[in-house]
């Protein structure tokens, strides 16, 4: 058992906390925001994610967790230090590096001789340095450790990680990392800083690189005539390029892959190589949230001045509560600028949207479509599977969907009378 000290209790740092003190660790985990501290420390999370509370509560009630305000004291507790701060993009595309540093400069006189100092947030190559200096200590060590876990099914990928990375220049620091994970069964990638910190990066940009890729095809199946059901599924079965992330929809989102392909671009600019086929696939995202504006101003009768909107869906994807970097909200924002007013319903919101003050929040997906010329599916939760289709159609001013997400039964709305939009698919 290890003591550990976790800086940030957002996604990654919550989770990661939970499952170490899971794993047996005795875990203190910081954050600056006063309220959050209070709540965590009752058990309540002020995140959506799938038996994360029940983690917590777990490490609360058998004492191996705790949280306490600011990261200084913390720090002073822990053998490994873990940097769960957020590494925001900055107007240039490159990774803003203030909160990992301001973190540094905190911690850094209060730490144990011999303490292992972990990158877990995203960091561009070469942040393992920045951070050994903003520490101002000789008798520390930084390991980095990126994070892959999904939001959504953190608790599950934390626990069942495909690999864990670890860069480290110190092999002695790097296997003591590694330890923390011993009951993990995952293989381990043990490599220098700068290697670990672009397979985080490299992996987001792939894998938003597969998203636009299947949303090209979609497009090119709509323009031939195929259904990228079909396409998705006989390429899913080659084994190299497997079922994963070959869905189309709105473009990616959420709070890493917009940043972190534009952080890599900027990474690849910085050192000289220009890499274009990234800056493609971040244009092809752009277009992919037009697209399917434009399908609704076709949904609505050729024009959106005006005209009243249904948005069904907030969050990037369905099962959490993050709406940063939504396509949902890229959509809306293109829709509120062609002049629709938008109504849209959210399993996970409530309250109006800062920034966006326009947009209507409805308590259910029917009372999001009252007076709607067109309904836009935006997120793929479940609850929109199984909704009375018969109800929407009396409430709709045009029986005219746009299902991005390839979410519902074309055939059973084209029979209700619903004239139906999907992606790449008849
Ligand atoms: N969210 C994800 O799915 C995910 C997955 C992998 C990697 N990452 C990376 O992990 C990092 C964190 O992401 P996140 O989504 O958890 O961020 P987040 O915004 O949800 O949480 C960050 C937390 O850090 C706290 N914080 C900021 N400065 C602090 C300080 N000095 N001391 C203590 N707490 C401080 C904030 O109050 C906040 O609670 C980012 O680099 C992100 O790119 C995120």
């Amino acid at each position: 058992m290890s003591a550990v000290t976790v800086v940030g209790t957002g996604y990654v740092g919550l989770a990661t906390g939970a499952y170490l003190a899971h794993l047996g660790h005795r875990v203190t985990c910081a954050d600056v925001i006063p309220a959050k501290i209070e709540a965590l420390s009752g058990g309540r999370i002020p995140i959506v994610e799938d038996g994360l509370e029940a983690l917590v509560r777990e490490g609360l009630t058998n004492g191996r967790l705790s949280f306490v305000l600011g990261a200084a004291g913390a720090a002073a507790q822990g053998e490994f230090v873990f940097l769960c701060v957020p590494t925001p993009q900055r107007p240039d595309g490159s990774a803003d590096m203030s909160y990992i540093v301001a973190a540094a400069e905190e911690i850094g006189p209060a730490l144990q001789a011999e303490a292992v100092v972990i990158n877990k947030a995203t960091v561009p190559v070469g942040s393992t340095r920045v951070v050994e200096q903003a520490l101002g200590r000789a008798d520390v060590f930084v390991v980095s450790n990126p994070e892959f876990m999904r939001e959504g099914s953190a608790v599950h990928d934390c626990l069942h990680p495909d690999r864990i990375v670890i860069g480290s220049d110190d092999q002695a620091a790097a296997m003591r990392v590694a330890s923390l994970f011993g009951k993990v069964q995952a293989p381990m990638v043990i490599t220098d800083p700068a290697s670990a910190e672009t397979i985080k990066y490299a992996s987001n940009a792939f894998l938003a690189t597969k998203v636009s890729f299947v949303n090209a095809v979609a497009n090119l199946c709509e323009a031939v005539g195929a259904d990228i059901r079909e396409v998705a599924l006989g390429m899913g079965y080659d084994k190299r390029i497997g079922f994963e992330f070959l869905k189309p929809g709105p473009g990616w989102g959420g709070s890493c892959f917009p940043k972190d392909t534009r952080a890599l671009v900027h990474i690849g600019e910085q050192a000289g190589y220009d890499f274009g086929l990234l800056r493609g696939v971040i244009a092809v995202n752009e277009e992919q949230h037009d697209r399917v504006v434009a399908k609704v101003a076709t949904a609505a009768g050729g024009s959106l001045d005006g005209v009243r909107v249904a948005a069904w869906g907030l969050t990037f994807k369905a099962r959490t509560d993050d709406r940063r970097g939504s396509p949902a909200i890229e959509v809306i924002r293109r829709l509120l600028a062609s002049g629709a007013h938008v109504r849209a319903h959210d399993p996970t919101v409530t309250a109006t949207l800062e920034g966006l003050a326009q947009v209507e929040i409805c308590a259910d997906p029917y009372a999001a479509c009252q007076g709607a010329a067109a309904l836009v599916v935006l997120t793929e939760w479940d609850d929109y599977r199984w909704i009375d289709f018969s109800k929407v159609a009396d409430l709709m001013e045009r029986r005219s969907i746009v299902d991005a997400r390839n979410l519902l039964d074309a055939s059973a709305l084209r029979r209700g009378g619903f004239a139906y939009w999907g992606m790449g698919r008849p």
